[in-house]
């Protein structure tokens, strides 16, 4: 039962009382709904030493929106358009309405709302300051399997918008894009989704169970693995990187495949996500476990056979989102991973995992990747007053 559900049943609420506790009108009367987990009135701190919607819990809806900048804007255009967003994503992250906001009322629901700030390469060309661009900060290299399209490519700023509530996302989305619409074009935009009822792990669209090995939010690894700390650019400390991959699933011949073939494909099972040598989802995989016959129980080809760190300095944190869009003319789906890896440096935790996979992956039969986008992830603001990226300007 929903706190204060019975009470406002009783003082008759309507239309208004049904919007505040998650009930509405069905055809018979007062239906209501499945409880939520929240009330939509949660919040995530914005200020802090780091950005959020990285180490926070993931929401169950994303939009990952890339924006060029328009010719002629220099560096204090970017400093005023950091400023702008500052102040959007503090107020909207409280529940409370941005400045000159049209739509007031759909700021009442934060629903967890995070907005992460990012900097494409070229962006530190515009503002004149290219030795502070960090060395891993560039396109990733081709990879044979890529089918890239430009439309889902590069971009020289990102919003990362998460909430429970796609509402929620898409007018925070709006609202910080047209305070700086005379600054930027949208390149692109990029929307996702993932559920975890409390306690599991999220599935992607081939069913699997998929963010099961991750590095742990407020962790000594997590702080070790994807917080930089300032040694190569004193402005990133309390920054990271994001290596955004949208990846293509052909769910067409996917439904081909019976569930041994999808099992020896990742290398775990399909219903617990437990790795093929073990029984629990968490049970450590055993890549050298061979059968009575000699031949590996995970396959070396598998998915997680291949994308296994080989050392310590080769993790970094998952924090996938499924994307379901419309299908083009012919297509039945059009539907995939937005694949968001965070790593203090690309270069040597992501790449050789990418290159590996590249080479050899049972999955790739079935994955495509069609966009792809490198970012720094500036530090947090610590306290009211400052701004995103400010370290970077001063
Ligand atoms: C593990 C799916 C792309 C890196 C997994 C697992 C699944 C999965 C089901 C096993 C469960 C888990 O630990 O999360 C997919 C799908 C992809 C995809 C469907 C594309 C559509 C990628 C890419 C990378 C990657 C592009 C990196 C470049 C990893 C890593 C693990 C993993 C590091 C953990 C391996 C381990 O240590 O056991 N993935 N993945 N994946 N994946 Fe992927």
């Amino acid at each position: 039962e929903l706190p204060g559900l019975s009470r406002r049943r009783l003082l008759g609420g309507g239309a208004v009382a049904a919007g505040a506790v998650g009930i509405g009108w069905g055809a018979s009367g007062l239906v209501r709904r499945e409880p939520h987990g929240d009330d939509g009135l949660d919040v995530v701190a914005f200020h802090g030493a780091h950005q959020a919607g990285i180490e926070t819990t993931p929401p169950g809806h994303a939009a990952f929106v890339g924006f060029d900048l328009a010719p002629g804007v220099d560096r204090a255009d970017i400093i005023g358009l950091l400023r702008i967003w500052t102040d959007d994503a503090a107020r909207l992250t409280r529940g409370l309405p941005a400045l000159a906001d049209t739509e007031p009322e759909l700021a009442a629901r934060p629903a967890r709302l995070t907005v992460t700030v990012g900097f494409g390469p070229d962006l530190f060309t515009v503002a004149g300051l290219p030795e502070r661009r960090p060395p891993w900060l560039r396109p990733l290299p081709a990879f044979p399997i890529d089918r890239l399209d430009p439309a889902y490519t590069g971009a020289d700023l990102l919003l990362q918008v998460c909430a429970e509530e796609a509402t929620t996302v898409a007018h925070a989305v709006r609202v910080l894009s047209k305070h700086v619409r005379s600054l930027v074009t949208v390149r692109w935009v990029q929307r996702g989704f993932r559920d975890e009822p409390k306690g599991q792990t999220m599935r992607n669209l081939m069913g699997q169970v998929d963010g099961t090995v991750n590095i742990a939010a407020r962790s000594v690894d997590f702080d070790r693995l994807v917080w930089d700390d300032g040694t190569a650019m004193p402005w990133l400390a309390g920054g990271t990187s994001l290596v955004l991959r949208r990846i293509a699933i052909d769910l067409d011949t996917w439904d081909e495949l019976d569930t041994d073939g999808r099992e020896l494909t990742v290398g775990r099972r399909v219903s617990t996500g437990a790795p093929l040598t073990g029984v629990d989802e968490f049970d450590e995989p055993d890549l050298t476990a061979v059968d009575r016959f000699g031949i590996p129980v995970i396959p070396p080809s598998s998915h997680v056979a291949r994308a296994r760190h080989t050392h310590d300095g080769e993790r970094f944190l998952r924090r996938a989102y499924n994307y379901d869009d419309a299908p083009g003319p012919g297509q039945l789906s059009n539907s995939g991973l937005l694949f968001a890896a965070y790593q203090r440096d690309v270069d040597v935790q992501f790449l050789p995992v990418q290159q590996r996979l590249a080479e050899v992956d049972a999955l790739n039969e079935w994955t495509t990747p069609i966009g792809s986008a490198v970012f720094a992830i500036p530090p947090g603001v610590a306290e009211p007053g400052g701004y995103l990226g400010q370290r970077l300007f001063e």
